[in-house]
């Protein structure tokens, strides 16, 4: 019989928002069990909340130093082998270190970190621990991305031209927002949402999708990040030109105040022999257009003959059974767990879900957005950027 993966969690602890989605997803892989956390910085509600989890009182740490030392003193085949991390930006970084240097693989949600310089400290962690580590971008666990990128990775679209991804909300767009939750207050603070806002809170799954459906780098970019509420101390609404490593043009805009959008992730890649388009509020229907010819519409789901075999492996339903957000995020953590299965043998590429580079990237893009920004829009080179004083 397969075991079961054993995993922890920091973060996601009362009223938190995305904690709740992992443990959904994690359990319906069917294949993790969440065994101890630290859900709380307040010790006491911490170990309140792994109780109505239903965890023993013992694995409900009062922070994470607990969580790591206690669940390291365990023998090795009951101890969690995992931990999934979903905190806000700022502590990703110190929880991911300390979890790796206790010899625990790591699942952290996006951005990587808040700055550039955390996110490349990571990268050292996790290759001098030799550990797993991956990254929750979502919208990469949807069966028809999956298919979108391999059929532009088989040369479907033929050259790729122009990009167009843009990823619109509005629960930002009113000055009474910015402290209206937990999760806004934390956001448009610059301390713990780091070194931007709206761009990296959604503008980095944006630019995640366009990397991983072209199977291409993106190498500089011309950005402009505003604040457009009074009072924000940081971006709540930002557009930029980029360009891919083939020359191949795009266009992106990440923005929390574009009233009417609710999760309006979109993307459309060009190229010369054919289109697609994705829209994450109808994730199921994917569009392949030529020119000349009438739109074909993809639907994913098991057994559609005409998917490719990793849109297929993802998919859990028959056709025209919706599948969504937290299938997505079960299909990142089904791939994860399997790497922790088999670890030291883990799979090679692609993983299924994404890494610490390409976190370290996604923090590139968000600092190179910046100095651009700064820089009345000027051509910055991602490659290096680190180098570049901020
Ligand atoms: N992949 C996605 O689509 C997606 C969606 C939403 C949020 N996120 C990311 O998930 C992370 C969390 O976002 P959220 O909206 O759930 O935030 P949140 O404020 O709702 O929840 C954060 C939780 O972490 C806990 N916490 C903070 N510091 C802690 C510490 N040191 N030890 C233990 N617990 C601690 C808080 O008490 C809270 O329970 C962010 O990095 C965010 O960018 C990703």
């Amino acid at each position: 019989m397969t075991q079961r993966v054993r995993m922890g969690m920091v973060g996601g602890g009362p009223g938190a928002f995305i904690g709740e989605v992992h443990r959904t997803a994690a359990a319906i892989t069917g294949d993790i069990d969440l065994v101890a956390g630290a859900f709380s910085r307040n010790a006491e509600a911490s170990r309140d909340f792994g109780a109505t989890l239903g965890l023993s009182p013992d694995r409900s740490y009062g922070s994470y130093a607990e969580l790591f030392e206690g669940e390291a003193r365990l023998p090795e085949d009951e101890r969690m082998q995992c931990v999934s991390i979903v905190t806000p930006n700022d502590s990703h970084a110190d929880i991911s270190c300390a979890a790796l240097e206790a010899g625990f693989h790591v699942m952290c949600d996006k951005p990587a970190a808040g700055v550039l310089e955390d996110a490349l400290r990571m990268e050292r962690a996790v290759e001098a621990s030799g550990l797993l580590f991956g990254l929750t971008h979502t919208y990469t666990g949807y069966p028809l991305v999956i298919e979108a990128r391999e059929r532009i990775a088989a040369g479907e679209l033929g050259e790729i031209r122009r990009v167009a991804v843009s990823y619109l909300q509005d629960w930002l767009s009113r000055e009474e927002d910015t402290h209206s939750s937990k999760q806004a207050s934390w956001r448009n603070d610059p301390k713990r949402s780091g070194e931007s806002g709206a761009f990296a809170d959604i503008g980095t799954h944006a630019f995640n999708l366009v990397e991983f459906m072209t199977g291409r780098k993106v190498a500089r970019i011309a950005a402009q990040l505003r604040s457009v509420i009074p009072g924000r101390a940081i971006d709540d609404d930002g557009g930029a030109l980029f360009e891919l490593d083939n020359g191949a043009a795009g266009q992106i805009s990440a923005s929390q105040v574009c009233t009417g959008a609710i999760n309006a992730l979109r993307i459309e890649i060009y190229g010369s022999e054919a289109s697609l388009h994705w829209f994450q509020e109808e994730p199921n229907r994917l569009s392949l257009k030529k020119r000349g010819e009438p739109e074909r519409v993809l639907r994913p789901g098991a057994g559609v003959p005409y998917l490719s075999p990793p849109a297929l492996a993802v998919c859990r339903t028959p056709g025209g059974h919706p599948e969504g957000y937290i299938e997505a995020f079960a299909n990142l953590y089904a791939a994860f767990a399997a790497d922790v299965r088999t670890y030291p043998q883990a799979a090679a590429q692609p993983r299924g879900y994404a890494t610490i580079g390409d976190g370290v990237d996604a923090l590139r893009f968000i600092r190179a957005a910046r100095l651009s920004s700064e820089a009345d829009s000027a051509w910055t080179a991602l490659a290096g950027i680190e180098n570049v004083s901020p």
